[in-house]
């Protein structure tokens, strides 16, 4: 190899790399060929295992798309029963991790780390941890078999076991005949949920399910691409969610909307904002360009949620701060093509549902859970690793320098 120095060097490495071309945000690189969901930022659509977000929301249970996206289609009746056995079957938390969860709320961890410690003993007590190497290839028995189920109710129960040891009240055991959404409620509140507040959580849940290859997905399947195991996979995708580029900011859209109180304040408000600098949280995306469809769903389950009284109030001044916000944005920030995002109606929704802002990203890793599974058996099935290349950009160094002369 050719020694230089400096520029030189830089110079050598990229003649090394031949037709590589360098994105370091990845955002033009295609790097997998998914079946489990399509997101058209222009056309503000969202396709999930094949179906319209829309629908799924309308129709379908949780644990329907869990098994849509596992097995790349809806379930028979049968099936879905045996589907929801399974995974009820593990709700109860293995003790060590209880025990976890215990000493993060002794430590006052925030929920997204006490999750993060608590899903990496999520295969305790499972007949084999890699559950991934020994479905591969076989999905017919990821639904009933091996991690995936367990990661799923384990992941739900971990949140609302957390939610209230956080606030010094004692764990709830699962019950097996609610279905996913209504027993995390259960856990978390210590009596069964009405209907109506239980549905608002599941569409919560599918519209979060599952959303192409963002930051934790890619995570998820950069782990399982190595051979790794599927819980290994989830921690790490745990990890990514956590940053506030990614799952960690739905709780500031919410603050902006108390922070203006009342509409009338809205305008004023949102252009001292602007005129400062400040971006409106709850609006803008990357991909989207055209309003996040994840918005109308949630809000209409936040409408559908909020109804009456101090809720209803909330709602309505939420849809005019929004309204204004669209409006100043479009006059203010022209042709950026700023539209309404998935945060800011999340939001409102798990507020409405009584959940403290730091459950907010937990929640939305639960939603998530089935699509990070989905991910690592799609990978898996490629056997190919992910890596990707690094640019050097510093020198090479002929002398070395002693120690002492440094
Ligand atoms: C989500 C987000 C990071 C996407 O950003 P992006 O597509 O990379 O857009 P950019 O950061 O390049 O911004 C493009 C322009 O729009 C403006 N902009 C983007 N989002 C804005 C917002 N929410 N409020 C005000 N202006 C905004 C930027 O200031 C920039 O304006 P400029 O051209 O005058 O500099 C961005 O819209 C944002 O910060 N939103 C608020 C936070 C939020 O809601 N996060 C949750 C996302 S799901």
């Amino acid at each position: 190899m050719q020694r230089l120095h400096g520029p030189g060097a830089l110079r050598l490495v990229k003649e090394n790399f031949g037709m590589a071309s360098f994105d370091p945000g990845l955002a033009d690189v295609v790097a997998a060929e998914t079946r489990l969901s399509h997101v058209d930022g222009a056309a503000g659509e969202l396709i999930i295992g094949g179906y319209r977000l829309e629908q799924l929301a309308a129709e379908a249970t949780y644990e329907e798309v869990a098994y849509l996206l596992w097995h790349g289609r809806l379930p028979t009746a049968e099936e879905l029963a045996r589907f929801q056995e399974a995974a009820a079957h593990y709700r109860a938390l293995p003790p060590l991790t209880g025990e976890v969860l215990r000493q993060a709320a002794e430590n006052r961890s925030a929920p997204i780390d006490a999750l993060r410690m608590a899903a990496a003993t999520f295969d305790l007590g499972l007949e084999a941890a890699d559950g991934l190497a020994r479905a591969n290839g076989n999905n017919g028995n990821l639904a009933e078999n091996g991690a995936a189920p367990a990661i799923l109710a384990r992941m739900a129960s971990a949140v609302a076991t957390y939610g209230r040891l956080q606030v010094g009240l004692s764990p709830v055991a699962p019950d097996a005949n609610l279905g996913h959404a209504a027993n995390l409620l259960y856990m978390l509140e210590g009596v069964a949920p009405e209907p109506k507040r239980a549905r608002a959580l599941e569409i919560y849940l599918i519209t979060v399910s599952e959303h192409g290859l963002n930051a934790s997905t890619f995570a998820a399947r950069v782990i399982a691409a190595t051979g790794s195991d599927l819980v290994s996979a989830i921690t790490g995708a745990l990890g990514a969610l956590k940053g506030p580029l990614h799952g960690g900011a739905p709780g500031p859209a919410l603050d902006m909307v108390f922070e203006i109180g009342e509409a009338s304040r809205a305008e004023e408000v949102l252009r001292a904002k602007l005129a400062q600098g400040e971006r409106l949280m709850g609006f803008g995306h990357r991909v989207y360009k055209v309003r996040d469809p994840r918005a109308d769903v949630l809000a209409a389950a936040a409408e559908q949620l909020l109804a009456h009284g101090e809720g209803k109030a909330l709602y309505d001044l939420a849809k005019a701060v929004e309204a204004t916000a669209l409006r100043v944005l479009a006059e203010v920030k022209p042709g950026r093509k700023l539209d309404t995002n998935v945060e800011y109606f999340t939001a409102l929704l798990l507020h409405g549902l009584g959940l403290n802002t730091d459950m907010f990203t937990p929640v939305f890793a639960a939603g998530r859970t089935v699509g990070w599974i989905a991910h690592c058996y799609e990978q898996a099935a490629t056997g190919r690793i992910i890596r990707p290349q690094a640019r050097y950009v510093g020198e090479v160094l002929d002398a070395w320098t002693p120690r002492a002369a440094r």
